[in-house]
């Protein structure tokens, strides 16, 4: 359906989870899975100390996500993203929390569509590389199909490449930015309602996905899905994509397989300077369902942030699961 065949499945930006140790991670797991960062802003890249952009090669494909209203400095940071080889740059449109919203970015910028649009075309006038937005259905009172559908005509004007719907509102007073993840109900009509009046559109729909089933009956009516919390709590759930939604039908590495894939990483960046659990936080769910499993996190999470800890105490925690048990007996999809 779409022209644009990353977009069908994507592991969405999450702040504090989704750095580029996570990734790495996940990509071990799919090599189709469009990944990308955490929401970076404008004012990290341009005026920050530390290198904001930087990732392994391994990762793409890769979306830099935006966090910025600014269509100057947008079209600026867009520009260096794609200099420094990212795949596509995504504007945030979607995240409420207060601090985000003194900052003038995410989810208030539902409210001001001109604004959204003029970033996309600065941005797109910029860079070579697709742009795209992530956005809500709507934000506090207003929630109406009028409301979204004018953002997206906005967008379309500027040359949007694709959209990601998060399928319900934000309240952008009064719930935490958790909160506006299970609180507002999920619509996905609505998101279908959008591809049947927009349908040149690449459009992928996030929000409360938790099985690849799920993700393969919203794809017979859009173009791609998103999935957050679940694709980073139970990672294995990511060894399935490649096959079932992206024809590609290698072998699938076993659990254990994925963690002795990591070690060369792991050493390389421990080398560097990184702290262990800095990367292992993020494979605690590899097992997720498995004998053992408990006995693995419980390994990591009281030795991995030692100082010294090295990939021995990987071992060591994988060790506690026992490799027998056949992948195929397993529904982890
Ligand atoms: C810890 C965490 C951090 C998040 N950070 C971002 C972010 O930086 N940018 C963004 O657009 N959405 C962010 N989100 C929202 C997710 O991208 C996604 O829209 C939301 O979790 C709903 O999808 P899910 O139900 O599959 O998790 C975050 C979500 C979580 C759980």
């Amino acid at each position: 359906m779409s022209h644009y065949p990353s977009a069908r499945f994507s592991v969405a930006p999450m702040l504090d989870w989704t750095d580029r140790h996570c990734r790495y991670f996940h990509r071990l797991l799919s090599r189709h899975a469009q990944l990308y960062t955490e929401m970076v802003t404008t004012g990290a890249i341009l005026h920050g100390k530390g290198d904001y952009l930087a990732f392994s090669q391994q990762e793409h494909p890769l979306v830099l996500q935006l966090g910025g209203s600014d269509p100057v400095a947008l079209a600026r940071c867009a520009t260096l993203a794609e200099q420094r080889g990212y795949d596509e740059i995504n504007l945030n449109v979607g995240c409420p929390s207060d601090r985000v919203q003194n900052g003038m970015f995410g989810a208030c910028l539902m409210a001001e569509p001109r604004r959204v649009a003029d970033s996309v075309a600065a941005m797109k006038a910029a860079v070579a590389i697709p742009v795209t937005v992530k956005t809500r259905i709507g934000i506090d009172e207003q929630d109406s199909y009028a409301f979204l559908c004018t953002l997206v005509d906005g967008l379309v004007d500027a040359g949007v490449d694709a959209l990601v719907v998060h399928a319900r509102k934000a309240w952008l007073k009064g719930l935490s930015p958790k909160e506006n993840r299970e609180i507002p109900p999920l619509d996905y009509e609505r998101v279908y309602r959008l591809k049947r009046d927009y349908p040149g559109l690449t459009i992928a729909v996030n929000g409360g996905i938790k099985t690849l089933d799920e993700a393969t009956r919203h794809l017979a009516q859009l173009d791609g899905v998103m999935l957050g919390r679940e694709a980073y709590q139970n990672p294995y759930l990511l060894a399935q994509v490649d096959a079932r939604l992206f024809g590609d039908e290698r072998e699938v590495p076993s659990r254990h397989q994925v963690v002795r894939n990591l070690l060369p990483y792991i050493e390389q960046e421990l080398s560097r300077g990184t702290y262990l659990g800095s990367i292992t936080r993020h494979t605690l769910g590899i097992f997720q369902g498995l004998p053992g499993a408990r006995a693995w996190r419980r390994h990591l999470s009281e030795n991995a942030h030692k100082a010294g800890a090295g990939i021995e105490v990987v071992e060591a925690a994988m060790a506690k699961v026992p490799e027998s048990v056949p992948e195929a007996e397993l529904d982890c999809s």
